[in-house]
């Protein structure tokens, strides 16, 4: 296997920030070095220069899609942070019904950003099939997105195993009284009616362009994947959530996380023990 010198491991971290916006040091997870070693000898490759090379080619996507998929945190759990999700589900959203024909607007369209295997985006249809029930006029769009293509397709099939639940993630089922998976053979796969209004899709944060297609979103989850990247990126990409967010849209980030440069875009808000972040300028 190729000898990864401090000097070459640099120029892969220096090409992981430029393309991902992850700063490798504030991944927690071990091993990094050797995952990164294991994929160069996969490729056959005997440089770094080689493999960088490769990583920036316009045919390198199925090369980048691989070293971000085993690099990236996708730590999840259904129901994370479940003050955010009451939060939202009885709050939020009938506010939202009833500024959809002052704002002309038809659908609520919501965004997890940086989903990892869809536990996130799951829980955010769960409560909107749980809110249709009282108003089923209501129109919802659900957008999942992440950088980790094999997640994705994990999250596409809707199966998870124990560890995606904690204990806040079966208390919630019992409260909103409303099944979310049925149990497998193989684990637990969400059901049909909530696993098909979620739109599964591949979008890097760092490209900042392709973030476009999300204009127009009421609510954005964006929770857990700030923290791996360095500050310049987290300013801009608030000010982009901040410009494709509706009026009086709002940004949910992670419990440790925080937007306390943004006072001027955002509001901060105290939604039922959590936190929320609100449009405040256009
Ligand atoms: C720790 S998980 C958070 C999952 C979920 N949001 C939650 O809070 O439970 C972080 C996710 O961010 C994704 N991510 C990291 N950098 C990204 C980028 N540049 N663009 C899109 N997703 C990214 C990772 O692939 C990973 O799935």
């Amino acid at each position: 296997m190729i000898n990864l010198t401090s000097d070459n491991l640099q120029k892969i971290e220096k090409f992981i920030l430029d393309y991902s916006g992850i700063v490798i040091s504030r991944i927690p997870a071990k091993g990094i070095q050797e995952k990164i070693g294991q994929h160069i000898a996969l490729l056959g490759l005997n440089s770094v220069e080689d493999y960088i090379f490769l990583l920036k080619s316009p045919s390198g996507g199925l090369i980048r899609d691989e070293l971000m998929s085993r690099i990236t945190v996708a730590e999840s759990f259904f129901f994370r942070n479940p003050s955010q999700f009451k939060y939202i589900s009885t709050e939020l959203f009938s506010e939202f019904v009833e500024n959809r024909r002052a704002l002309d607007l038809n659908e609520i369209k919501i965004w997890s950003a940086g989903c990892a295997g869809g536990e996130e985006p799951f829980s955010v249809a769960y409560i909107v099939k749980w809110f249709l029930r009282a108003k089923p006029d209501a129109k919802f769009y659900i957008t999942a997105s992440d950088i980790n293509s094999r997640n994705l397709e994990k999250a596409r099939q809707g199966l998870f195993k124990p560890r995606s639940f904690r204990k806040q993630s079966w208390e919630f089922q019992k409260e909103y009284k409303l099944p979310l998976t049925e149990e497998n053979s193989d684990g637990y796969r969400i059901r049909r009616e909530i696993r098909e209004i979620v739109n599964f899709k591949f979008l890097n944060l760092k490209d900042i362009d392709s973030l476009k297609t999300q204009a127009g979103s009421d609510i954005i989850l964006c929770r857990n994947v700030l923290i791996y990247f360095e500050e310049r990126f987290r300013i801009e990409l608030a000010a982009m959530f901040h410009k494709l967010l509706n009026p009086g849209g709002m940004l949910f980030l992670g419990e440790t996380e925080s937007l306390s440069s943004f006072n001027e875009l955002f509001e901060l808000k105290h939604c039922l023990g959590a936190y929320g972040y609100r449009k405040i300028r256009q």
